[in-house]
């Protein structure tokens, strides 16, 4: 299905990585300029060198830690120059999960600072995003949440919570922005096994964390999310889900929040 991709002004935030590289090389395959920011410059580089090869007739590494509104701010200041305007903007950037504690050992601190980095690090690459987007024929916004926000998981409380604040924000967006055409969306994806999330089951004992259907019956045991399909996903699974809610095709979703998870009882 063509998308309507071709020459697009296209943004990923952790284009370099994981599922966003996954987004980032379909919106690349599709014809689309494609910028993705990450902090690694080394990251940067080599993925912009991929995308370009991939068919992206323009690709662009920025460096920015969205812990730092300012490096942001300063991102998207050079992608206007560069480009005029966006087309859509991606925020798949992660895990920023602050770990695995339970309720009463998060810290003020520890709190504060994953919600600095899974909400605010979006809210800062929208607000940023917005007058370029504002400037293009078509717009659009996906934010990524996490389905664990639907199941929930005790060790997961501050990750969840500000990935539900994000699906909210999404949400709200979705209607204050309708009337200028600014399509944004939700994509709730389920496990999948970034190498970043491999990294963190690797020093598990007797898992083979490159074993989808283990790596399901792990996570499954400790934090209770069982799915149809009985396995975790690759990246490539849902970056496709990506583009299309981010493309010129997707003319009538908004405030949607798509599950790409494998298969469960909630909606
Ligand atoms: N893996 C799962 O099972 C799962 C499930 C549900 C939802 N999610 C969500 O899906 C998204 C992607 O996860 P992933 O596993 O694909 O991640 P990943 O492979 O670890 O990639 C993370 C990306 O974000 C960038 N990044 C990290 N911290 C950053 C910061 N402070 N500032 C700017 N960029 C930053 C990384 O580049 P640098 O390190 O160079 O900055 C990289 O490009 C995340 O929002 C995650 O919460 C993941």
């Amino acid at each position: 299905m063509d998308l309507g991709l071709k020459n697009a002004n296209v943004l990923v935030s952790g284009g370099t990585g994981g599922m966003g590289r996954a987004a980032a090389d379909c919106f690349a395959a599709d014809g689309a300029r494609v910028a993705v920011m990450a902090r690694s410059r080394a990251e940067l580089d080599s993925t912009v060198a991929a995308l370009k090869k991939l068919g992206a007739p323009d690709a662009v590494g920025l460096q920015a830690d969205l812990f730092d509104g300012a490096s942001v701010d300063a991102a998207l200041a050079e992608l206007g120059r560069r480009w005029g305007h966006l087309n859509a903007v991606v925020n798949a950037a992660g895990p920023l999960s602050g770990g695995l504690k339970t309720f009463e050992t998060y810290t003020d601190e520890e709190w504060q600072n994953v919600y600095s980095g899974l909400l605010m690090g979006a809210v800062r690459t929208i607000r940023a995003a917005l007058p370029l987007l504002r400037k293009a024929p078509w717009a659009r916004i996906v934010n990524v949440s996490a389905m664990s926000t639907k199941r929930q998981s005790p060790p997961l409380v501050a990750y969840t919570s500000a990935k539900a604040a994000l699906t909210s924000v999404s949400k709200n967006l979705s209607q204050s922005l309708a009337p200028e055409g600014i399509l944004v969306n939700t994509v709730s994806p389920g496990t999948f096994v970034s190498e970043s999330f491999k990294a963190s089951m690797a020093p598990i004992p007797d898992l083979d964390e490159n074993d989808l259907y283990a790596v399901m019956g792990y996570i499954n045991k400790n934090f209770g999310h069982h799915v149809f399909l009985n396995r975790a996903a690759e990246p490539a699974e849902i970056g496709p889900v990506i583009a299309f809610a981010a493309s010129a095709r997707n003319t009538y979703m908004t405030g949607a929040n798509i599950n790409v998870d494998g298969g469960s009882d909630f909606t």
